[in-house]
């Protein structure tokens, strides 16, 4: 038994800001941002919140999947920034698509998020503890970045992802995911809840810090190696994978993985130019895309990777069903 992605649906907000207004705001430029990022545009809130792009998200996926709300028998957010601690975001999107047979919970796992929602909806479905999984990665980072640290505000973009997942009889491959608590320090946040208008938490820790030379070296060491770790978990040659979507943090960090592994950058596929990191949603907005526009296709072997905060990172090897 193993479980399938069978619909994804996708949500970014209509308010897109790019370089030139991230430069008005702090010392930087286009040309230095998209040369050290790849980003050129992100998508911001104006009004949405991490809720409604869930939703909006979620909806898309069961439509795009012909499965009936009350169909779904639990559904997964992946989220740093939930616009409240309480209830959490997977019951409010539950109470907006009527899903009422669903099982709710957050979990908080960064940038790997999505690929550890997949992991335990796969793990849920293949264990025959449920037939039908919703999985979300949604993010409304514009509310955790310092606007007044260039060395952040480039990077991060919100926008949220879905994926609908049905169990299914076939092979199940295993995935791989690692955690290093003692590196943490490399990327925090200490408030989920930051009031950017309200203007009285202006303590620069209350927003996303990061040691970027620290992460970008840690993702292009971990990533490649838990790429070759999980093809050989399952003994799948690095050549049958036709697709390898990254989370999507920075293009040079996507080529560097690409090097390392020794594989084509032409099978590294990116949207990090429109949206920039946009965390947990970042590789089902980009599964979303390559599904709309026709790239993936039935019966072809996918790997997906995510490496972030924690430090986490992850990949799982998917054959692509719908
Ligand atoms: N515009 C212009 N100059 C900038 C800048 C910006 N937005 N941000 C930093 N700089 C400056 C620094 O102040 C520094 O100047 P100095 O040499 O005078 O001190 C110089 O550029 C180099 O800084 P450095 O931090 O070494 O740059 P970098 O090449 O490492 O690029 C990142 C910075 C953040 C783009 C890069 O480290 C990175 O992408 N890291 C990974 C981040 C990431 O993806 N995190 C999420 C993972 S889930």
């Amino acid at each position: 038994m193993t479980g399938i992605i069978c619909g994804t649906g996708s949500y970014a907000p209509s308010y897109i800001m790019d370089n030139n207004e991230i430069a008005t705001m702090v010392e930087t430029s286009d040309e230095w941002i998209r040369e050290r990022t790849g980003v050129a545009t992100r998508h911001i809130i104006k009004g949405e919140t991490t809720v409604s792009m869930a939703c909006e998200a979620a909806k898309r996926a069961l439509a795009d999947g012909k499965v009936r709300a009350e169909e779904v028998d639990v559904i997964i957010v992946s989220t740093i920034s939930s616009n409240v601690i309480l209830p959490c975001t997977a019951c409010e999107v539950q109470k907006e698509l009527g899903a009422v047979n669903a099982t709710c919970f957050d979990m908080s796992a960064a940038c790997s998020g999505f690929v550890l929602a997949y992991n335990t909806a796969l793990s849920y479905l293949s264990g025959g503890m449920y037939k039908t999984a919703l999985i979300i990665g949604s993010e409304s980072l514009s509310n955790l970045t310092n606007w007044k640290d260039r060395g952040t505000c480039i990077l991060f973009g919100d926008g949220a992802g879905a994926a609908v997942m049905r169990a299914k009889e076939g092979r199940m491959y295993l995935p791989a995911t690692h955690s290093d608590g003692i590196k943490g320090n490399a990327l925090t946040c200490l408030s989920r809840h930051t009031p950017v208008d309200a203007g009285h938490m202006t303590d620069p820790e209350y927003y996303m810090q990061m040691d970027g030379q620290a992460v970008f070296k840690f993702a292009v060491k971990r990533v490649p190696e838990v790429v070759n770790e999980v093809l050989e978990k399952n003994q799948v040659d690095k050549e049958e994978i036709v697709w390898y979507i990254m989370h999507q943090a920075n293009s040079r960090i996507v080529e560097a993985v690409a090097k390392r592994l020794e594989v084509p950058i032409g099978k590294f596929p990116m949207n990090l130019q429109e949206y920039g990191n946009t965390s947990s949603a970042s590789i089902a907005i980009l599964l979303d895309e390559m599904k709309r526009d026709g790239r993936l296709m039935s019966g072809q072997k996918i790997i997906i990777a995510g490496f972030g905060a924690g430090l986490t990172w992850g990949a799982a090897v998917l054959e692509w069903e719908p």
